[in-house]
């Protein structure tokens, strides 16, 4: 089970589409994506049918769980891109219900996707992009591990300005040394 203290990732499932396409449409969550474009029900809908014959994702979605077995929905992370070859993947997490920010479900979202992805996937790297203005995002990812190695210029357009995106990545034997249990 993929758990930490307060959150599990579960599967995807159908029904959380009226959550997910609040969270794609709102330009406070999305300015941090690479999404832009009002996204439909049916896209929506098309990519839940995707995943299932996606080989090169693994996707879940974030709940809070309570011991009277309520669960909250608050957002999806996943691993995209995999190359099995080399032993690479992208990280992406979204915590699409604002309210839950802030209150370190992100950070321990990532925390269980990574130790997923180095221990069960068997990953050497986990990279992301991430824009040089989510400092909220950044300093999530350092405290999981991340480290920056380079930055893209220029990357992204947004309330007319160009900004930077930070290029980082965490290697397995980082994530083995910060988590080696004594
Ligand atoms: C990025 C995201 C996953 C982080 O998850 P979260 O649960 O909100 O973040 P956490 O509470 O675990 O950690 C955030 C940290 O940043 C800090 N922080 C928040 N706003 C900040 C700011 N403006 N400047 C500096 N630090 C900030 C918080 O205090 C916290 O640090 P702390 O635990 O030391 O206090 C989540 O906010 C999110 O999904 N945002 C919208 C979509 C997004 O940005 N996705 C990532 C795209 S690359």
């Amino acid at each position: 089970m993929l758990r930490g203290p307060r959150i599990k990732l579960v599967p995807i499932k159908r029904e959380y589409i009226e959550s997910f396409l609040k969270w794609v449409n709102d330009p406070e969550i999305t300015q941090y994506l690479i999404m832009y474009r009002p996204i439909t029900r049916m896209a929506e809908e098309d990519w839940i049918e995707s995943l299932r014959e996606d080989n090169e994702s693994i996707h879940f979605s974030i709940v809070i769980f309570h011991e009277n077995k309520l669960e909250k929905l608050i957002g999806n992370c996943g691993l995209n891109n995999i190359n099995w070859k080399d032993r690479i993947a992208e990280a992406g997490i979204v915590i699409g219900e604002k309210e839950y920010h802030n209150k370190g479900y992100g950070t321990e979202a990532l925390n269980i996707l990574l130790e997923y992805g180095f221990n069960t996937v068997n990953l050497n790297r986990i990279e992301l992009l991430v824009y040089e203005y989510n400092t909220r995002a950044i300093k999530s990812y350092k405290k999981v591990g991340f480290v920056e190695e380079g930055r893209k210029r220029q990357f992204i357009w947004n309330d007319g300005k160009y900004y930077d995106a930070l290029i980082m990545s965490i290697l397995a034997k980082e994530w083995e040394e910060k988590n080696k249990k004594d």
